[in-house]
């Protein structure tokens, strides 16, 4: 099957320059936004999005324009061993409504485990919104909060939330979250990127230190990569 050992091959290529920026939230240690966009030069335009929060965080958000009113905002939380994710938008500081503008397709590396959850996302429709929009070629400012305390049906994307506890801003460079359109299709076809490692990177700022992940995205569909996996040497396999 030559056809098929070739889509693998170059599938894994496009992933190994594929690197996932990534946000740590200073202020809440283990909570961090990773994104990555595709090869693009304006909105609107796909985005991937993975939250990691320590399973002390009951829920978790990020604010698209870097506020808590008039702008995409995407809330997650832990759903036994997944994650919910929530579309909201709020018009004044008060409980943020269901948000149609935005539509998510939960990838399956979303997880939660004893000690964190880890919300993978695609996102259309968070790159750009009425009265607003993300610019490709620099660093955007993002709004996040938080509550200890989860909403208590985990398992509706439509269940209310309480205040946050704390939240702040963030500078996330989107020329450092560009990667190439094979690989962000890979990405999020491909069921997401692997769980953060615990040692990342220090963060650089007090709002959050913006770093590249050194990890790469597992490119492949599951079947894919069994396959890959059979065709592929060993020098190759430890890579993926
Ligand atoms: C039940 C839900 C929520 C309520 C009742 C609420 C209420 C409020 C209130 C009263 C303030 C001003 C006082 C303060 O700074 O604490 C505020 C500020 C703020 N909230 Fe919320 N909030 C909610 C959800 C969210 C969500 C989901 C986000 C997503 C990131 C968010 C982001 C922010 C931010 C960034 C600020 C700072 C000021 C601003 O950007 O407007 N809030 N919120
Ligand atoms: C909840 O999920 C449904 C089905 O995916 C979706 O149509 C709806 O927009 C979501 N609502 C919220 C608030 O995220
Ligand atoms: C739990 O999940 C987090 C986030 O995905 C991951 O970093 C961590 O390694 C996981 N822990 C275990 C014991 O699997």
């Amino acid at each position: 099957m030559p056809g098929v050992k070739f889509l693998g091959l170059a599938a894994l290529a496009a992933s190994a320059s594929a690197q996932i920026s990534e946000s740590k939230i200073a202020d809440v240690p283990g909570l961090s936004f990773r994104i990555a966009i595709p090869e693009t030069q304006a909105a609107p335009f796909d985005v991937y999005l993975s939250i990691v929060a320590p399973k002390t965080t009951g829920w978790a958000s990020i604010a698209w324009g870097g506020k808590m009113i008039g702008n995409p905002l995407t809330i997650g939380w832990a759903n036994g061993d997944k994650a919910t994710v929530s579309s909201r938008w709020a018009k004044s500081r008060t409980a943020p409504a269901a948000y149609a503008g935005a539509s998510y397709t939960v990838l399956p590396s979303t997880t939660s485990n004893s000690t964190h959850w880890q919300l993978d996302v695609l996102c259309s429709g968070c790159s750009q919104w009425e009265g607003g929009k993300l610019d490709p070629n620099s660093a955007a400012n993002f709004a996040w909060a938080k509550n200890t305390k989860g909403p208590t049906n985990t398992a509706l994307n439509t269940s209310s939330i309480s205040y946050h506890d704390s939240h702040g801003q963030f500078t996330h460079d989107l020329k450092l979250a560009k990667i190439p359109q094979s690989a962000f299709d890979a990405l999020v076809g491909g069921g997401g990127a692997p769980a953060t490692s615990a040692a990342a990177p220090p963060s650089s700022t007090a709002a959050g230190g913006q770093s590249t992940s050194p990890r790469l995205a597992p490119p492949l569909g599951v079947a894919v990569l069994a396959l890959t996996t059979v065709l592929l040497t060993g020098s190759v396999r430890r890579r993926i």
